[in-house]
């Protein structure tokens, strides 16, 4: 055992002989003395003994009195007492005053070597401790400074770790999440949380980060977001994306939507017209007026797309003006549903019904938008109820407004969906709604058209049964009301 200890007394016989037996016994100690305690703390400042070893009395200064200086100085060294036989006083003095043990002179070798081993050990084993100690201190303080969000969930699922980059990102401070599971602080995580990879061992690159919606504060964060087991749970590790790469997505879907889009009905448009130039085939007047009416029609589907787009520019761009009148819910939505029952004629296997509640006060708002709305909603709701249904519009009053609900019983979204179909350009899975058109803005639109009518858009929905669009708005104020009729008479 490799250790290095100090022997303090002021008998040099004593200090002739021990270190000898010591060195006999105890491989490769290494053993300094000292004739007085004045001496033997100035070593104990330069050198961090693994156990002191001290006569107890001793002229000038006394073995107690350097008890006292060792504790203060270097309170994790064992000290080791030696006393006259029979002061059993001086001893328990010894071992309250924070001696790790003490002997009685004559000295007892074995008794003494063991005790003295013993002390090395527990030193030996402190020194490991306190170096563990420094690593976990030191990863901890690196946690602090990395800009990834980390949080550690014990097995439970109850947060245990909740760095600061974690609390710049989401906003939760560390006193809001530690000892709370997961799923009561990140709302949507028990839904996010089975899609995250998990890797078992901390190799870099062994998993890919996965991109996750979270809704916190009414905000949206996409989180790219992974794991890693550990034997008391798993420690996550996660950025925001940057709002340039939120755009830099957006970007990338919009160009793909568009582009599938825009070469739909210009492939029809292009090969009508080509088949109409062709002098080798006879067209009769039929065939001709076909060729245009694809034509037409798709000419309108692109001007369309082309609307839509320029429209929810200007809503970003604020270039928007909203007609505030007061609205007469039960003409509006009447003469909408007709519009819609004439418009999918064609889907007999679908039926719109309208149901409106006897009494209801007139609503605030801008009625050609919300006339949009309607349009958009019911139009996605026949659109995605690919094997027919009913669609029920539905009006009644509600805490201070209105709710007009646009029920389907069609192919449902996702809850993971729900929040994201409300983005602009965002079509759930576009490969498979593929042969149903769209751009992805038509929800996006209402729901800017709607919040900026002071209303509020929902949704909700059992995917594979159905789903149910919201709209709230609120009551007509009197003045409003007031001003509403001054400026229609
Ligand atoms: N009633 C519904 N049932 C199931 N999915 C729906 C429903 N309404 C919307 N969705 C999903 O939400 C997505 C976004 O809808 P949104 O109206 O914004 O775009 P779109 O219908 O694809 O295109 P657009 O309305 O611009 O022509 C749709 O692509 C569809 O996947
Ligand atoms: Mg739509």
């Amino acid at each position: 055992m490799s250790a290095r200890i100090l022997l303090v007394d002021d008998d040099a016989a004593l200090l002739d002989a021990l270190p000898e037996a010591l060195r006999l016994r105890m491989n490769g100690i290494q053993i300094d003395t000292s004739e007085t305690a004045i001496d033997a703390l100035e070593r104990i400042r330069e050198t961090d003994y693994d156990a002191i070893v001290s006569d107890i009395k001793m002229p000038g200064m006394d073995g107690l009195t350097l008890l006292r200086e060792i504790r203060e100085l270097r309170p994790a060294t064992p000290t080791l007492m030696i006393t006259g036989h029979g002061e059993r006083d001086l001893a328990v003095q010894a071992l309250r005053g924070g001696a790790y043990d003490f002997v009685q002179k004559p000295i007892d070798r074995d008794y003494f070597v063991a005790s003295l081993k013993r002390a090395i050990q527990l030193r030996r084993l402190d020194r490991e401790v306190e170096q563990q100690r420094l690593a976990l201190e030191r990863h901890a303080r690196v946690l602090e400074h990395v800009d990834d969000g980390v949080f550690l969930l014990d097995d439970a699922g109850v947060v245990q770790h909740w760095n600061p980059a974690a609390q710049a990102i989401t906003g939760i401070a560390p006193d809001r999440a530690l000892g709370r599971p997961a799923a009561e602080i990140l709302p949507g995580w028990e839904a996010v949380a089975p899609l995250i990879p998990i890797a078992t061992a901390p190799t870099p690159g062994s998993v890919e980060a996965k991109v996750v919606p979270l809704e916190l504060d009414g905000r949206e964060l996409w989180l790219s977001i992974s794991g890693v087991t550990f034997s008391d749970g798993v420690v996550y590790a996660f950025r925001s994306l940057t709002e340039e790469r939120a755009l830099e997505e957006l970007k990338g879907e919009f160009i793909a939507t568009v582009s599938h889009e825009l070469r739909t009905p210009l492939a029809a448009v292009y090969g009508s017209a080509q088949t109409l130039l062709r002098e080798d085939i006879d067209l009769d007047e039929a065939d001709k007026k076909r060729l245009l009416d694809v034509i037409a029609q798709e000419s309108e589907r692109l001007s369309r797309i082309a609307d839509d787009i320029l429209y929810a520019s200007n809503l970003d761009s604020g270039q928007f003006a909203l007609g505030e009148k007061r609205i007469d819910l039960r003409a509006l939505a009447q003469d909408v549903v007709e519009e819609m029952r004439a418009c999918f004629a064609a889907r007999q296997d679908i039926s719109i019904e309208l149901t409106i509640s006897a009494v209801l006060d007139p609503v605030a708002g801008d009625p050609d938008k919300l006339r949009q709305v309607l349009i958009n909603l019911i139009d996605n709701a026949v659109k995605y109820s690919p094997d027919g249904g009913r669609v029920e519009v539905a009006i009644e009053p509600r805490e201070g407004g209105v709710r007009i609900s646009v029920r389907d019983e069609g192919i449902g979204i996702a809850s993971l969906e729900q929040r994201r179909i409300f983005g602009k350009f965002y079509r759930v899975d576009p490969g498979l709604t593929r042969g149903v058109g769209g751009t992805g803005l038509g929800l996006y639109i209402c729901r800017e058209l709607v919040r900026r009518m002071e209303g509020r858009l929902s949704v909700s929905s059992d995917e594979g049964k159905g789903s149910t669009f919201s709209v709230d708005l609120p009551l007509a104020a009197a003045g409003t009301e007031a001003a509403a009729v001054a400026q229609t008479v």
